[in-house]
């Protein structure tokens, strides 16, 4: 979406992961972005410039004394027209050039001379990754602003396993879109409910609510492309967890009623203690609040994959374009891209924002059985009885504490009103809506937005474009609150 016209340097250096670098250009170019490859010598031992010229349809360089540039300056020329230089794979070596400022080559020599953002891919065998010089010198990148994607750990080309992977090709191409995203929330922490939840009946049965996930983990990823830290508490769905979001799984309306007071309560009493001299009350307080989540019978917390969105995010665990060229602006993006990593799951305030999007079920059944209920042969049925399930989003407005709270709806009729009317008893400042049965388990979406002065539509988009516009939205609502 966001690399759509971008002009990417992808430079290329000597390591085996060499190879992914060519279905890195594909698809780059695939999601609309012009690839200049440039190579170090090292790299051209690993994959033919061939192939790298025959992939993007332009000429590779390879040497700071190229004559195809006119003027004989390629290290000067090549990123005055970029939007981005990308290097991929960065090899340890690479790295430490990098991180001083040597330039004894055209790649090395280019991406000191650039005036664009510049984000590395660092790809090692695990001991060069963890070696304490190389730490050092992606700290250095990191604080001179480079954007810095992953590594992955897993199986590694020298036959060990660890971290020092290179990240898959659509995951730089994702990080290099997230890159390019206005970092609208950074700064900001946001809480979503996604999902269905499921109310057993007994051990193998139960009841749930008709949802696929998909718009609420959208709007999860969109948070996180757009700077925020982003906790997801997921009902049962298969979906992958979006890069660089924080998930907690649950199953149960209790289960994520109980996730979701836990987190408030838990950013509530992190945010006191950074404000002010810690008392033994608030310590108390937040040792109980800790406790009280470990045992909350929750899912367990687990991150989306490592070094992707944006490619900043630590932790590892399951699987609006900013459009402008202006390069202070771009130094924005790349400052903002690597706060975002940094701040990623260490919550340094409260919670700004909760997003309600799980369609959670209203009642559980009451007396659910231990065993599983047999079918009876006098073609009778079990007696179930129901009792109403927390209203999570009500309970979440009511707290003298609470975010910005956005509810969603979803109805079968009679939209705006009924949207209206639930916006009011809910007590949330935004109602999300949308016509139920037209969405379900779809990648498309139309919505309507509902706040105390009117309603706005968002024409029928993909849910991603949706998810894209709610997050652009919420932070001008978190600016003017
Ligand atoms: O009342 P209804 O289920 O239609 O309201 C929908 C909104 O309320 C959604 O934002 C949903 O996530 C939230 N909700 C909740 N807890 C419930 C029921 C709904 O948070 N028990």
């Amino acid at each position: 979406m966001n690399l759509k016209g971008k002009r990417i340097v992808l430079g290329v250096t000597g390591g085996v992961a060499a190879f992914k670098a060519a279905y890195l250009a594909r698809e780059l170019q695939r999601a609309g972005a012009t690839v200049q490859a440039v190579m170090t010598e090292a790299a051209t031992h690993f994959v033919g410039t061939a192939t790298f010229q025959a992939l993007t349809g332009l000429p590779v360089y390879t040497d700071q004394w190229d004559t195809r540039i006119d003027n004989g300056m390629a290290h000067i020329e090549l990123t005055r027209v970029a939007d981005a230089v990308l290097i991929a794979p960065a090899s340890a070596d690479f790295i430490a050039k990098l991180a001083h400022g040597l330039c004894d080559d055209l790649l090395t020599t280019l991406c000191l001379a650039r005036n664009c953002p510049l984000a590395v891919v660092p790809a090692m065998n695990r001991e060069m990754w963890a070696n304490p010089a190389t730490q050092r010198n992606v700290a250095m990148l990191r604080d001179d602003g480079v954007a810095i994607f992953g590594p992955d750990s897993g199986d590694q080309a020298c036959g060990e396993t660890g971290e020092g992977r290179m990240l898959e090709a659509e995951q730089i191409a994702e990080a290099m879109d997230a890159f390019f995203v206005p970092k609208t929330l950074a700064g900001r922490r946001v809480l979503i409910t996604a999902g269905p939840t499921f109310e057993p009946i007994d051990p193998v049965r139960g009841i749930t609510n008709l949802s696929s996930g998909r718009m609420g983990f959208a709007i999860a990823r969109a948070c996180r492309r757009a700077g925020a830290d982003v906790t997801l508490i997921a009902g049962p769905v298969s979906l992958p967890t979006p890069d660089g979001v924080v998930r907690i799984d649950v199953t149960t309306a209790e289960q994520m009623h109980r996730a979701v007071m836990t987190e408030l309560d838990i950013a509530r009493a992190v945010a006191r203690m950074r404000e002010g001299p810690v008392t033994a009350a608030t310590r108390a307080a937040n040792e109980a609040a800790a406790a009280d989540y470990g045992a909350s019978g929750a899912g367990a917390r687990s991150a989306g994959a490592r070094g992707a969105v944006g490619g900043f995010a630590d932790g590892d665990g399951d699987p609006t374009s900013a459009g402008d060229d202006d390069p202070a602006l771009a130094g924005e993006q790349a400052a903002a891209a690597v706060d975002y990593g940094a701040s990623a799951a260490s919550p340094k305030r409260g919670i700004d924002a909760f997003i309600s999007v799980a369609a959670v079920a209203d009642w559980r059944v009451a007396n659910r059985s231990e065993q599983k209920l047999k079918k009876t042969d006098d073609g009778g049925a079990p007696a179930l009885e129901f009792v109403q399930n927390p209203d999570i989003l009500a309970e979440v407005a009511r707290r003298p504490d609470a975010p910005y709270c956005v509810g969603f709806a979803a109805e079968s009729e009679d939209l705006a009103a009924n949207a209206t009317a639930k916006r009011e008893r809910k007590g949330v400042p935004l109602l999300v809506a949308n016509i139920g049965h037209e969405t379900f388990g779809r990648d498309e979406n139309e919505l309507l937005l509902i706040d105390a002065h009117g309603s706005r539509r968002l024409p029928r988009a993909s849910k991603d474009a949706l998810a894209a516009a709610l997050a652009t939205e919420l932070a001008q609502r978190l600016r003017a609150r």
